[in-house]
């Protein structure tokens, strides 16, 4: 008989944004005219097309394909062709970060690479994760077997954890701009968990999917913004976000060459020789057409678009902050992400509020429950939908609360 992980018997029934598409159908079926009114603002999906450049240059590379001269087979190391992460290092350096190319490897996304890393990383460490966070961290340490603990991001802190010194983390998991908050740290903040990871021999892991919607001036885009960080730090990102690449795949990770830790005979160990040892064997790398639309995603042409769908959101997200500044509900984010996380009015939990706003006003949300304990009686709304879409739904919770 074949045994299984029981590591899964100890996870949430359902991943959470499938535990609210199921509420959702049931909705739905139960209801179906209601449901004709339905205001998605729940998973951070994006709803604008891709850049032009970037359709272009994916198009390109597929007639690329069809030619016996230009067609490609495998990406030889997995790790992502030259031209794409050479444009990704040239990025970092335009936000003041030195990541050299050979550091950065392409892959499907930030969620694969959140839950795939702890493959590389053994039993028994304390991995500690801001509460509430992306449920992908903790879930893919509880199916590995591991033990997480929580830093509290609170109303109190501001929705920033700050580093214990009475704990000793082995593993680090940071996101900023967070989702589900859109909380950032500032430089000073970074450098004190960077300060905190090489007291500790610690590793962060650190998420900055949402770089691309920080914008205020002093806050970090790359944790590779604070001195040290190369010697403590693997950094995750994703295009899903900046270029609306949700459906179309592409995300990298920097294993910086710096980061180096013991083994158990006490030789050192580059994270980022084991990382490529663990993708050479489980991962053939991103699509051909996909890395040359990501590619196109850096050039200036790219950039300029992109940078007009993601106006397109923040626009959004001053609507919903707008609707909240009216209603006096307490919120952060916004400002430098697409997330809104505002309080459940009347000391509401979040999913008896996620059940009203949907039966009530046919709008879903994600209920901060789902983030971790810290975001019981919290509600994140995200900025990802039409203009249209979002303006209707803050007049029907207008009109719901008011
Ligand atoms: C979210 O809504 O939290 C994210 O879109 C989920 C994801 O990126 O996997």
């Amino acid at each position: 008989m074949a045994k299984l992980n029981e590591n899964f018997s100890k996870l949430k029934k359902n991943y959470l944004f499938v535990e609210i598409s199921k509420r959702i159908k049931a909705y739905s079926e139960s209801h179906p005219e209601e449901a004709k009114r339905l205001i998605r603002m729940g998973i951070g999906d994006v709803t604008r097309p891709l850049a032009p450049a970037v359709v272009d240059a994916m198009k390109k590379a597929a007639d690329e394909m069809g030619v016996k001269e230009t067609f490609r087979g495998y990406d030889d190391l997995g790790v992502g062709y030259d031209f794409l992460r050479n444009a990704i290092s040239d990025y970092y350096k335009s936000f003041g970060a030195e990541v050299s190319a050979d550091e950065i490897r392409v892959s499907d996304g930030a969620k694969s690479d959140c839950g795939n890393i702890v493959d590389i990383f053994g039993a028994g460490n304390t991995v500690l994760v801001t509460d509430p966070a992306y449920p992908v961290y903790v879930d893919s340490n509880i199916m590995n077997g591991n033990e997480v603990i929580f830093a509290d991001s609170t109303e109190e802190n501001g929705f920033a954890a700050m580093p214990d010194s009475n704990i000793k983390a082995d593993l680090i998991y940071l996101c900023s701009p967070n989702n589900p908050t859109g909380s950032v740290y500032n430089k000073a903040q970074l450098k004190e968990w960077v300060d905190y990871a090489l007291a500790n021999n610690a590793v962060i892991i650190y998420d900055a999917a949402y770089e691309a919607f920080i914008t205020e001036a002093d806050i970090p885009r790359s944790i590779y913004c604070v001195e040290g960080a190369k010697k403590c730090a693997i950094e995750i990102c994703s295009l899903s976000k900046t270029a609306g690449f949700t459906g179309t795949r592409c995300g990298y990770t920097v294993v910086p060459n710096e980061l180096i830790q013991k083994d158990i005979a006490g030789n050192d160990v580059k994270l980022a020789d084991i990382w490529q040892r663990r993708q050479g064997s489980k991962f053939n790398g991103v699509s051909y057409p996909v890395q040359r639309a990501a590619e196109a995603v850096f050039s200036p042409e790219g950039q300029k678009q992109c940078r007009e769908n993601i106006a397109y959101y923040q626009e959004n997200a001053r609507v919903i902050a707008a609707t909240c500044d009216k209603l006096g509900i307490k919120y952060t984010g916004g400002v430098n992400s697409p997330y809104i996380w505002l309080k459940c009015p009347n000391g509401m939990g979040s999913w008896d509020f996620f059940d009203k706003l949907l039966t009530e006003i046919q709008v879903v949300g994600t209920p901060g429950a789902g983030f971790g304990k810290n975001g019981d009686g919290w509600f994140r709304l995200t900025a990802f939908g039409t203009h249209e879409a979002t303006k209707e739904a803050m007049e029907r919770l207008e009109n719901l609360l008011k």
